[in-house]
């Protein structure tokens, strides 16, 4: 299982040009798969991504694509459809706009409150039959609605793709502080780290460099500045950027973990992807942890 994704998200603020030399460094360096999303630049991101494959000659069968959707956004308003509809129609466009005949992966992109597990499992078994879907995901989802969905699925919920770094991790807290009047010990998402780990579902880590929601970047950002000092220990002690460092962290959580890397820039990614060569101690782990200012009790 290839350990580093490279995520799709910020594709469409590149010049073809530009893209496609960027895909084709990262193939060049030995990584295959690629996050993609429909709402992704309005779909622009999967277009750049199909007129890649083509115009490269892609060998389709040695990378792994895939796709997510159920985020709406129609006129500024956003909504949630997981409907058996919706989820088919957008899979076809997916594939139109990637250029491709079928997904390695799929995923529900977020939970609908309104959705139906069965009709959801027709979705996919549909999808399944007509070889247009290999494997099956969820993303954003909690422990409930994973189970919720597990109940009707004919094929397991093989992903779910999730926020997570050093300064956003309320999956992590909520299990370090269980049982604590700590407000990081409130369990927001029912467990879902150990859940899928004891389900065999693969986590994927989206954002592993941002603060907030799409926030910023936390690398040598003035408000971190305890955790980009320990970083950068670490960094010298290993030979590797800060963000090796921070992204290092996650994969060592688990052997479940993938990281959704989001750079488009080359010196970045390559630093960047350098993660797989280093394994953080337990106290270092921890001390990154602490330094981004979560408590231990
Ligand atoms: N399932 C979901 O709901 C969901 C949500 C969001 C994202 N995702 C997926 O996750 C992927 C990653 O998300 P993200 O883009 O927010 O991840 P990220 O890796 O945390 O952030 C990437 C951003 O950080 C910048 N950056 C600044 N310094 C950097 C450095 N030293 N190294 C690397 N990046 C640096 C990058 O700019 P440069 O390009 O200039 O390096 C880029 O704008 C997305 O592409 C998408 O596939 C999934």
């Amino acid at each position: 299982m290839p350990r580093i994704i490279v995520g799709q998200m910020r594709l469409s603020n590149l010049s073809d040009r530009d893209a496609f030399n960027f895909l084709s460094y990262t193939r060049e360096s030995g990584f295959n798969h690629y996050d993609h999303a429909d709402i992704y630049g309005d779909g622009e991101c999967e277009r750049k991504f199909g007129r890649w494959l083509a115009s490269e000659h892609i060998d389709r069968s040695k990378i792994i694509i895939q796709s997510k959707c159920g985020i709406c956004l129609k006129n500024g308003i956003k909504y949630y459809d997981n409907s058996k509809e919706y989820i088919l129609k957008s899979v076809d466009q997916i594939l139109t706009r990637l250029n491709c005949e079928y997904l390695d992966n799929f995923l529900i992109h977020r939970p609908d409150t309104l959705m139906n597990a069965d009709e959801i499992a027709e979705a996919f078994s549909v999808l399944k039959n007509q070889n247009k879907v290999k494997h099956f995901g969820v993303s954003n989802f909690n422990t409930a609605q994973i189970h919720y969905l597990k109940k009707s699925l004919p094929m397991p919920v093989e992903f779910n793709q999730v926020q997570l770094s050093l300064a956003f991790a309320p999956m992590i807290s909520e299990g370090i502080e269980a049982n604590t009047y700590s407000n990081n010990g409130i369990d927001r998402s029912l467990g879902v780290l150990d859940y899928c780990r004891a389900n065999n579902i693969t986590m994927q880590i989206w954002s592993p460099l941002q603060f907030g929601t799409f926030a910023g970047n936390f690398i040598d950002h003035p408000n971190y500045g305890n955790l980009n000092a320990f970083l950068g220990e670490l960094s010298s002690k290993y030979g590797v950027s800060k963000s090796a460092v921070a992204v290092a962290w996650i994969l060592k959580i688990n052997q479940n973990m993938q990281v959704l890397t989001g750079t488009c820039n080359q010196q970045h990614f390559s630093e960047l992807s350098r993660a797989e060569e280093i394994n953080l101690t337990r106290e270092e782990w921890y001390r990154l942890y602490a330094a981004a200012g979560y408590s231990l009790p």
